[in-house]
Parts: C-alpha cells; structure tokens; sequence
C-alpha cells in the first residue's frame, strides 16, 4: 500500500477544504506531512527523519510492535460491545488498581480525556449534591461543553466564566503571586482556595470539586510546591467536595519517580477521582475514570445505567495491558528520569549562557531558595531533581521582569523544525517551551535537542 496517497500540497489543499478550520496543524504555515513513525522518530513523504518531542500520546514510542500486535491479535478475535462478560476489562482495572491507592478501586473506561473529565464531573456532583467547582487559572480539561465551563484557557476566550466556576490562582512560583523566594509557597497557594471557598459559601453555594492537572502542563509545565494538594485536599474536604486530579497528560510513568505524577506530592495525598487519557492507549482512544467505592457507590445509587459503546471494549483493553507491559519491561520509567534529569542538567548549562532562558522547571527546596534568592544558583548546586520526562524551560526577554519572550519561543520552534526537531509551546503566553517526548527518548536525543537549541539562541543573539 502506498504511504502517501496525495501529492503533499493536494492534501493540504483537500484539508483547507474539507475539515474544519478551528482543528488546526501543527507548524500551520508550513505543516509537516508525516506518513511514518518509530519510536521517537517521524518520517515525512520524503523519507526525512524528524525527532519527536512532543507526542506524550504515543507513551511508549510511536507503533510499538507489542501494542500492534496485541492489538491485531484481538482485533481479529473479538471486539465485541462492552454489555458481554469479558476477561480483558477486569485484568485490565486489576492492573491500573495495583498502580494507584488501594482507596482508588472502581473504573469506568471511556474513550478520550474529554469524557474522563465529564463523568468525574458527574460523578462528583452526583456524590456531594453540589454544583459548583474550583479550578485553577489557564487549566485545560477538554473540549465538551461542561469542560470548555471549567477551562479558563478557553472559556476566556469564549462566553466567559459561569456563575458555578470559580478560578484560583495557579501555583506558579516563577510568575505567579508567590515565587521561589517565599518560604512556603504550596500552603500560601493552597490558602488562596481557602478565601474562595468562603467567597463561594457567602454567596450560598457550595462546592462539589477541585479539578486540577496533577502538574499543569497546558498553565506551563508548571511543577505544585510541596503540600499545596495536600492543603487544598483538606480544604476542598471541609467544603463536602473533592478533589479531582487530571492526569490525562502526567500519567502512566511520565515523572519516572512515581507512576502517576500525584504521588509527587507525598503518600499522605491521594484524590478522590484520577481522570486517565491520552498515554493510556498509545494512541489508541483508551481512557478512563479510577474513584472510590462510596463515589462509584453514590452514582450507582441514583438508578440511571452508564454506558458506554467503546469504552473498555476487549481491543481497548488489549492494548491498554500491552502498554503497560512495555513501561514495566523497557524499564521506561527509569529511563525517563534518566534522560529527563540528563535533560535538565543541559538546559541548565544552557541557562548560564543564554540570558533568553528564564526558568528550566525543577523541583525546588522553597526553604533554601528563600535563603538564597537565587533561583539559578540554588537549582545548579543545589536540587536538580526533576520530573522525569515532563519538561519546561521558559524563554523571557529579561530576567528580572520576567516578560514572556513569545516571539522568541515561536521563532525557537520553528528553527528547530527545520533542525528536523518537533517542539511546541505552551503557558500562558506560548512561552514554554515544552517537552513531552515518546518515553524511549534518549540521552543521544537530548544531547541532540540541546546542541540544536544552542546553536539557535545564539544565532538569535547575534541578530
Ligand atoms: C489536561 C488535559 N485534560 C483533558 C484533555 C482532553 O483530552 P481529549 O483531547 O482526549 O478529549 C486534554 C487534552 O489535551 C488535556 O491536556
């Protein structure tokens, strides 16, 4: 079978034409026409080999040759709706059961990240009997419509906030109300959803959850300080709501040090819903909703049967098993923090040369920074302890404002794209520039990655 059906320029005509022009292509004005993909690599019609940096869809590398085969073998099997006793959904919500709390223990299977968060949603109003939720600043949770209400991301740039959402501050210590100098900035933030849920109360309203990403990548590949969700948690508790974490892009090994990136806020947190999606099926549309007993317990009480045609059916399944046997046997949570702290430590080095690199996102002791005050010098000598393969470095155009270089993160990307390296932005002001690679990336990429950013800052430099 041919790989390439249409002249590269028909395709793009064809895609003007036919298919709505709010889903937009990467790279719009020059898109790339990928027709192949391993590993952490995409090849275009041409043959010419691109390093991928950002599809965290394809967790466990692009077309994986156990997920295709797993998936072939059931697909050829059985596939049948999700009503008919099968073993697959219940090995399969065995598996994810053994990586979460033992309080996280019914499932639900659905179909993309989306539908997570709209049945956590249900499922938290279900449960409390409250209507409103808290989310935090720039957060995206999907495109439904009860989503696009709790994403300000997008709902500030559509009809606005409703009367039932109330937007906190994110805990961004870099631009945010409180930064690395404060000595306990997770309970100062986590005491801003205090004042709002008093806010919400005085009105007579009441709180039925928090959502939040479990590191918010869409605000910034921003990493919580310690103790914020422990601190919201108990506040969002005495509220009679609960706290819902997102870990639809975080999940499934991508911080290396823990299975699912809430656990990097201690064993002492533990949400009350996980939503799951887009590493789950290595781009598969496999997603899911994990809670407790009395939440899956109060929606099963109300009478009413979820179903779901897709969701959990035995090729899902099949493949979602395969994927978790890949990170397990490829050892690609280790190697995650392997090359994400490798990584790291090259865009710090390339932080004390190129004045443009604000911030590189790391885990930080807000203790010692506030003695130091300086927020370079504590993260070289001090913690460069990271999240795995979860990735930002910041461009500002001085360091002292900290004014997002915008311009400058667009113009980075675009330049590494013609390195052959696919990258993207993100943040408030597409200032980050995010990495979210296939968990196979290596310290060969990363070294590869960093050379070519090098190289790029100071041609910018020199202009
Ligand atoms: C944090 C987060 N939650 C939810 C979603 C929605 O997932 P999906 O596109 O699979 O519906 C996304 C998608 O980008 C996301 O980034």
């Amino acid at each position: 079978m041919a790989l390439e059906v249409f002249h590269k320029d028909e395709t793009l005509e064809m895609r003007r034409k036919l298919i709505g022009q709010s889903c937009r292509l990467f790279f719009s004005h020059d898109p790339v026409k990928i027709i192949r993909a391993r590993g952490q690599y995409l090849y275009d019609e041409n043959g010419v080999q691109y390093l991928d940096c950002i599809s965290n869809v394809q967790h466990v590398g692009h077309c994986h040759p156990s997920i295709t085969k797993a998936a072939a073998a059931q697909m050829d099997l059985l596939n049948a709706n999700t009503r008919f006793l099968h073993d697959n959904i219940v090995q399969y919500a065995k598996r994810l059961a053994a990586t979460l709390p033992k309080k996280l223990c019914v499932f639900y299977f659905v179909n993309s990240g989306s539908e997570a968060n709209d049945l956590a949603l249900r499922l938290a109003r279900q449960y409390t009997q409250h209507q409103d939720v808290i989310v935090l600043d720039h957060a995206y949770h999907g495109h439904l419509t009860s989503l696009i209400d709790i994403s300000p991301y997008k709902f500030r740039k559509l009809e606005g906030q409703k009367e039932w959402v109330h937007v906190a501050p994110l805990p961004d210590t870099y631009h945010g109300i409180y930064r690395e100098d404060h000595p306990n900035p997770g309970q100062a933030y986590a005491d801003t959803l205090k004042s709002i849920i008093e806010e919400v109360h005085k009105k007579g309203r009441k709180i039925s959850a928090f959502f939040a990403e479990a590191l918010p990548s869409v605000g910034g590949q921003i990493i919580f300080p310690s103790g914020y969700c422990k601190r919201v948690a108990e506040y969002v508790h005495e509220a009679g709501g609960v706290y819902v974490a997102d870990e639809v892009q975080t999940g499934f090994g991508r911080v290396g040090s823990h299975f699912w990136a809430f656990q990097l806020q201690g064993e002492d947190f533990c949400p009350d819903i996980v939503t799951m999606g887009k590493p789950m099926g290595n781009g598969h549309p496999l997603s899911c909703v994990a809670t407790t007993e009395e939440i899956a317990g109060t929606f099963t009480a109300n009478g009413v049967e979820y179903f779901n045609t897709f969701g959990g059916n035995p090729v899902s399944c099949a493949i979602g098993l395969a994927v978790l046997d890949v990170i397990e046997n490829e050892d690609l949570r280790g190697n995650a923090l392997r090359v994400g702290d490798h990584l790291r430590h090259l865009l710090s080095q390339l932080q004390t040369k190129h004045l443009i690199i604000g911030d590189v996102r790391f885990v930080r002791n807000y203790e010692i920074c506030h003695i130091f005050k300086n927020i370079l010098l504590c993260q070289i000598l001090l913690f460069c302890s990271g999240v795995g393969l979860f990735v930002g470095m910041e461009l500002v155009k001085d360091r002292v404002s900290r004014q997002p270089a915008t311009e400058e993160a667009a113009q980075l990307v675009g330049r590494l794209k013609e390195e052959r390296v696919v990258m993207s932005t993100d943040g408030p002001w597409d200032s980050v520039i995010k990495f979210k690679p296939p968990m196979c990336f290596s310290m060969e990429d990363a070294d590869r990655v960093t050379m070519c950013i090098d190289q790029i800052l100071t041609e910018l430099e020199s202009k």
